[in-house]
């Protein structure tokens, strides 16, 4: 019975420290390369986008809301937005990423070009689809 508690509580501190040692950087390497081949044409290299025509990700006040992000990227997006005040009424489609890719590129995107948060983890994708987003409309 000892061992079997001994054992469990080894597991649990491993689980703890795995979580903690999120590895962020090859996270934004791998995500680098997917916003390079899938956002980058429209989003532009800095994440500056385009005005009126392709939001900016760069310090972009729509950022915030990461279930939202997690559904503008996997479902697409459509209807209008106001990003850093400047009016927006266009479509994004959806891309077809992994869950791995999906937390890949946004932690890319929400720690390059003057942003910075904490760690996507793959396994948080799933429920970010299910979650309510108010004044989403999907692509
Ligand atoms: C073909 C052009 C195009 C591509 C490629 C594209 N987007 Fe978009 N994106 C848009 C447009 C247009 C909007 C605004 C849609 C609207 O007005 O409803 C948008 C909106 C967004 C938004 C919400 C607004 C904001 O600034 O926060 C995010 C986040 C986003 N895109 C991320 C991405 C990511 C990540 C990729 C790559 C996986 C990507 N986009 C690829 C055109 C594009």
């Amino acid at each position: 019975m000892r061992y079997r508690l001994l054992a469990a509580s080894l597991i649990s501190i491993g689980l703890l420290a795995f979580d903690q040692a999120f590895d962020l950087k090859a996270s934004m390497e791998r995500g680098k390369t997917v916003y390079e081949t899938q956002c980058s044409a429209c989003h532009m290299a800095e994440g500056e986008g385009l005005s009126g025509v392709f939001p900016p990700l760069a310090k972009s006040d729509y950022l915030a809301d990461k279930n939202r992000l997690v559904k503008v990227i996997l479902q697409g997006v459509r209807g209008p937005m106001k990003v850093n005040g400047v009016d927006y009424d266009s479509e994004m489609s959806s891309f077809a990423l992994s869950d791995e890719q999906a937390a890949d590129v946004l932690n890319y995107i929400l720690n390059s070009w003057g942003n910075k948060t904490t760690p996507v983890r793959p396994s948080e994708i799933q429920p970010a689809l299910k979650a309510k987003t108010k004044n989403y409309q999907p692509y």
